[in-house]
């Protein structure tokens, strides 16, 4: 491999103050659902988000200030609903700060369907939607903790899942899905591309 200097191009980013701000980069956005202590439903948006490995365990980076993260430490369990692009508004309304008395009434205009396995509730109308029960929190990334969960129970919107009959280029296409852009922006995407894996690749 060449070295050489660093580009012309590249510029030192601030690392005496996050570096999160002075970029974009592309995320997930799902709402995650949890019951408060009086059994009411909290639904939060999270776009720290990712898979945990290639098997069924699902993980977030979440403030232990958050309702969220007190919620799953007493219950065991969360869901995770993924919302299309059309429920972008729904979405960040779910982050309305609590009243004085600790709710979230904006919640009360959201429609909602319930878990199976778990106790819990998902969005209705978002395409793509787990039940976690608890794995393991990691504390200490700073101020914030990673909450990992064993996804127990999947359902999707029939026209967002690949199918073998259809291009999976065509299922996008159709089925558009929302991308958060942190921070502050999103982006609809509804064309993409094959990915040009190298020859004989072993994930
Ligand atoms: C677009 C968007 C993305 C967010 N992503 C995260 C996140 O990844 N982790 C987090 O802890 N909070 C995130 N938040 C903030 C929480 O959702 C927000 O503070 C919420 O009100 C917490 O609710 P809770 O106290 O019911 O858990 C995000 C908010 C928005 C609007």
């Amino acid at each position: 491999m060449n070295k050489s200097t660093i580009p012309a191009n590249v510029v030192e980013v601030d690392t005496s103050v996050p570096v999160w701000g002075q970029f974009f980069t592309v995320a997930p956005l799902v709402l995650v659902g949890t019951r408060d202590a009086d059994g009411s439903l909290d639904l939060a948006p999270k776009h720290m988000v990712t898979p945990m490995g290639w098997q069924n365990y699902f993980g977030f980076v979440c403030s232990p200030q958050h309702g969220t993260c007190s919620n799953i430490e007493r219950t065991g369990v969360f869901t995770v609903s993924y919302p299309r692009p059309s429920q972008v508004l729904y979405t960040s309304l779910a982050a309305t700060p609590r009243d004085a008395h600790g709710d979230k009434l904006i919640l009360d205009y959201f429609k909602t369907f319930p878990a199976k396995e778990v106790d819990g509730e998902f969005i209705e109308d978002g395409y793509l939607f787990f039940e976690c029960r608890h794995f393991k929190t990691v504390d200490g990334f700073g101020d914030n903790c990673l909450i990992t969960g064993e996804i127990v129970a999947a359902w999707g919107d029939r026209d967002f899942l690949r199918r073998a009959e259809a291009d999976d280029q065509e299922t996008i296409h159709e089925a558009p899905l929302l991308a958060y852009l942190h921070p502050g922006r999103f982006a609809t995407i509804d064309r993409s591309n094959g990915f040009p894996f190298p020859e004989a690749m072993k994930k």
